[in-house]
């Protein structure tokens, strides 16, 4: 297969990504019976975390391990990179060592120019634009607990950031409708609105936007680099909050979901993880069957 990387959901066919979540979740299955199954002996997955992960960095490289593969984690603190070492050097560099690399980091522009110049697949692990390896496991748990999201309607509720822009992707590439309630100033990237305005719409009222809704997603008010807008945006988002409360309002077996770290008493209220419709741990468990699968589509010719 042609080197391929995963930087965005649109980097794969509709078709693709959804064999990729059946791939997941027999993936899963197995794991579960306790097969041993090792396509990734001997092959190396570099990791590189300009940003702090716990899921990400747990369930790639538990998903290399249990593969029969390595992981190494690469921090810019002691790394070459947090020195000033050019991004398309340290690409090629890099490439020439491991055979794939996962890269967590700021600005999406950085993990494209890393991928111009790598000879191995780069896979996204969250920049500031796209979290595509969370909506892997996102659309896999939809599918383990109701069946296929297509043509379903889907609720974003608060920041149009990330997880939300990688959301519209998922609306195109899944094909399901995408209602995002948003506070004035906070949308998702406009051109992806624009791109998607056939089937994803802005309603900024939160009741309003969840009705008729077979899923709700939200996340943290404040992502990762924006921690000085803390106390601002807990002020401007706080009609924002997912809670049981808002669930009465979306259709009576909608989900819940949220890719974690959740903050209680902020975009979910307290009781929000553990109300019925929350399947959060599902999902967060998810990211290792799906990452898993992800790598076995990138590195093994099967
Ligand atoms: N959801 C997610 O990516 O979590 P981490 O930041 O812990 O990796
Ligand atoms: N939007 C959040 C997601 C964390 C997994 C952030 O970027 O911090």
């Amino acid at each position: 297969m042609a080197l391929r990387h995963f930087l965005t959901l649109l980097d794969f066919t509709p078709d693709e990504l959804k064999k990729l979540t059946s791939r997941a979740i027999e993936i899963k299955k197995e794991h579960k019976q306790g097969k041993i199954y090792e396509p990734l002996k001997n092959r190396v997955l570099g990791m590189i975390f300009e940003k702090s992960s716990t899921r990400t960095r747990v369930s790639f490289e538990s998903g290399m391990a249990q593969f029969g593969g390595n992981s190494i984690f690469l921090s810019p603190r002691d790394t070459q990179l947090g020195r000033g070492e050019p991004i398309e050097d340290s690409a090629r560099v890099l490439s020439r060592m491991v055979d794939a690399i996962m890269i967590r980091t700021f600005e999406h522009e950085k993990i494209e120019q890393f991928a111009r110049y790598s000879k191995v697949p780069v896979i996204n692990a969250l920049t500031d634009d796209y979290h595509p390896c969370q909506l892997l496991a996102d659309m896999q748990t939809y599918q383990e607990h109701r069946g296929s999201i297509e043509g379903k309607r889907v609720t974003w509720i608060g920041d149009g950031n990330n997880m939300c822009n990688s959301y519209i992707n998922a609306a195109r590439q899944y094909n399901f409708e995408l209602i995002i309630a948003s506070p004035m100033g906070y949308d998702p990237t406009h051109t992806l609105l624009e791109e998607n305005a056939d089937r994803v719409r802005v309603i900024r009222d939160p009741k309003a936007a969840v009705q008729g809704s077979d899923l709700v997603v939200t996340d943290v008010w404040a992502s990762m680099g924006q921690e000085e807008e803390q106390n601002e945006r807990a002020r401007i988002f706080k009609n924002y909050q997912a809670s049981p409360e808002l669930m009465t309002y979306a259709n009576s077996d909608a989900l819940f979901m949220h890719c974690l770290p959740a903050h209680r008493g902020e975009e979910v209220s307290h009781d929000m993880l553990d109300h019925e419709s929350s399947v959060v741990w599902d999902e967060a468990e998810n990211r290792l069957h799906a990452q898993k699968a992800l790598l076995e589509f990138l590195l093994c010719n099967c």
